[in-house]
């Protein structure tokens, strides 16, 4: 946190970020906005970026860091496009959530709470996720799949790498 960089924002995120400021008289207000709209930009919050913030706002970087960390929507890491959650309750443990988990960690190249070099997956391990009895299960954004062996588990995987194909070359994605 104490490294000078020459790291910027974009205008138009400056230009936002200076705006907040003409609504908030304290500059400490705008912290909480002003987080959300960095994040908006980059998928996560950089220490980067909480230096460049904190010029910007005239606030410390460590007392934004120090705000942050109250609050669990934020992110301090890069996140993949979808998030693949491995449940490792006992149900799927019995029915191999262990290997399934080694396999996909295998098959990104990553471990758990990392995300693939693409951009696309970062893999996490939850508690149960409450389908025991359609173990081992594994949810990618909110998206339940079922009995998951290592083969369907490369197939999930393929899938979503077609989506998010198709998103890039949908006219209406960002
Ligand atoms: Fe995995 Fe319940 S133990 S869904």
């Amino acid at each position: 946190m104490n490294e000078t960089d020459q790291f910027v924002f974009s205008e138009e995120l400056e230009t936002a970020i200076l705006a907040l400021k003409d609504h908030y008289p304290d500059p400490h207000a705008v912290v909480i906005p002003a987080l959300y709209q960095v994040q908006d930009a980059y998928g996560h919050l950089s220490d980067e970026s909480l230096i460049r913030l904190g010029d910007l706002l005239n606030v410390p970087a460590a007392e934004i860091l120090g705000t942050l960390t109250f609050y669990t929507m934020f992110r301090r890491k890069a996140e993949g496009q979808f998030h693949i959650n491995v449940c490792k309750n006992l149900s799927c443990h019995l029915t191999g959530s262990r290997d399934l988990r080694k396999h996909i960690e295998t098959s990104l190249g990553i471990s758990v709470g990392e995300t693939s070099a693409d951009g696309l997956f970062t893999l996490g391990e939850v508690e149960c996720l409450g389908a025991c009895t359609e173990s081992p299960v594994i949810e990618v954004d909110g998206e339940y799949h079922f009995r998951v062996t290592p083969e369907k588990a490369d197939e999930i995987l393929d899938d979503y790498r077609r989506r998010a194909g198709e998103e890039r070359r949908s006219p209406g994605a960002d």
